[in-house]
């Protein structure tokens, strides 16, 4: 059967784009079909660009071609997320002007995860982006306490006739977090449907607004909250947390491995290290922190352990972080470190902040899907 573009056209509107739960014709995704003999190439873009929904949106493709045109039809097909300002074409149906949702989970509890959250948000603000943060530790919230606002209550206002909750801001960070909602002096006995529900509101019920990015604070370990996430929300990737400490890698890799299992496929973006070195204030005479010499730093919880585990799990190293007790002192008063322009405590993170903004950029101008397969019906890139 001839292969016509009348024919392609009708097959490609039988993909339904996962998110946005239209077809890929009406939605406009289609940006290239040609037809070379019995050769069939087409690039789609999908709203999320994780692995397994560019995956899915490939399949359904070459499905939909071969019942049309028969199974001899070679289909090439490249997946790639939505070019330019996703969310200006309010495509996506959660958080459709959130550009990019990124999660900051660990193994190990304590590593750091909320330290470097929040300080990842508030530079990132300081630098001009627009951020949120979602405070998921329904376990132990610590974000209203970091940010300073647990006195305050968000609000509530009507968009289109919907209660939605307005989230808080402070230090140009757009922030909720289950604290808000629950009284903190009480322990929190969540059972797992109920915080995956209130994780949800956090997300959907709330009038978040255009934000560059939004990070996500999980709890410790690899538990229901994660998965409530991954299908919560289309994530745009994982950063993982760790220490150098041997105990805290075990399980900073587990946490690698869940955002890797096939059937969650979210893009680790990274693993930043915590505490990887400390230098006394004393030592410093008049240095910059990070222009300390490797022979002056103390390497309490070991040395390079992140560094080597991000070598083998072929995942960068974003960031190595020194414990800098400013850094805890500022948690504790509610005022991120990273502000305190010039200082030590605000210099430990220039790196990650460097990085991550890096991160953002690359993320921004995503490369169409990579597939591992090189069988002649596999995607091009
Ligand atoms: N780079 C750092 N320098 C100094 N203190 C730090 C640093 N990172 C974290 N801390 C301190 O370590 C403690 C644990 O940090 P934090 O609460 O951020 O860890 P977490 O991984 O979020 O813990 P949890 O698993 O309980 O959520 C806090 O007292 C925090 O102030
Ligand atoms: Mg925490």
């Amino acid at each position: 059967m001839a292969i016509t573009e009348e024919g392609l056209y009708k097959a490609l509107s039988k993909v339904i784009e996962p998110d946005l739960k239209k077809d890929i014709v009406e939605l406009d995704l289609v940006k290239d079909v040609t037809v070379d003999e019995n050769v069939v190439t087409v690039i789609v873009e999908v709203s999320n660009p994780a692995l397994h929904n560019r995956k899915r949106v490939e399949e359904a493709v070459k499905f939909q071609i071969k019942q049309e045109f028969g199974g001899d039809v070679l289909v090439r097909v490249s997946v790639r997320p939505i070019s330019g300002d996703v969310a200006g074409k309010g495509l996506r149906k959660v958080l459709p002007f959130v550009k990019h949702i990124i999660a900051v989970a660990s193994g190990k509890g304590g590593v750091g995860k909320s330290t470097i959250t929040a300080n990842l948000a508030a530079g990132l603000a300081q630098r001009g982006l627009k951020v949120g943060l979602v405070d998921a530790d329904i376990y132990g919230p610590s974000m209203p306490m970091m940010f300073d606002v647990q006195q305050e209550r968000p609000q509530v206002k009507q968009v289109d006739g919907k209660n939605m909750i307005v989230p808080v801001e402070n230090y140009g960070v757009q922030l909720l977090s289950i604290g808000f909602f629950a009284d903190p002096s009480q322990a929190i006995a969540w059972r797992g449907p109920m915080a995956s529900k209130a994780l949800d509101q956090l997300f959907k019920d709330a009038d978040w607004g255009h934000l560059d990015v939004m990070l996500v604070d999980l709890p410790p370990g690899t538990g229901d909250i994660h998965l409530s996430l991954v299908q919560a929300v289309p994530l745009s990737g994982a950063i993982v947390v760790s220490t150098p400490q041997p105990v805290a890698l075990i399980d900073a890799r587990k946490g690698v491995g869940l955002f890797q299992l096939p059937s969650i496929n979210v893009p680790v973006l990274g693993i930043v290290e915590n505490m990887s070195w400390f230098a006394p204030a004393e030592t410093l005479n008049g240095r910059a922190l990070m222009d300390i010499p490797e022979n002056e730093r103390h390497y309490i919880f070991g040395k390079s352990g992140a560094r080597n585990l991000a070598d083998e799990l072929k995942v960068p190293l974003l960031a190595e972080v020194p414990l800098v007790q400013s850094v805890r002192e500022a948690a504790d008063v509610g005022r991120p470190a990273v502000l305190q322009d010039g200082t030590p405590a605000a210099q430990a993170f220039t790196p990650l902040l460097d990085a991550m903004q890096a991160v953002l950029g690359k993320l921004e101008h995503a490369a169409p899907a990579k597939v591992a397969s090189a069988s002649d019906e596999m995607a091009v890139r």
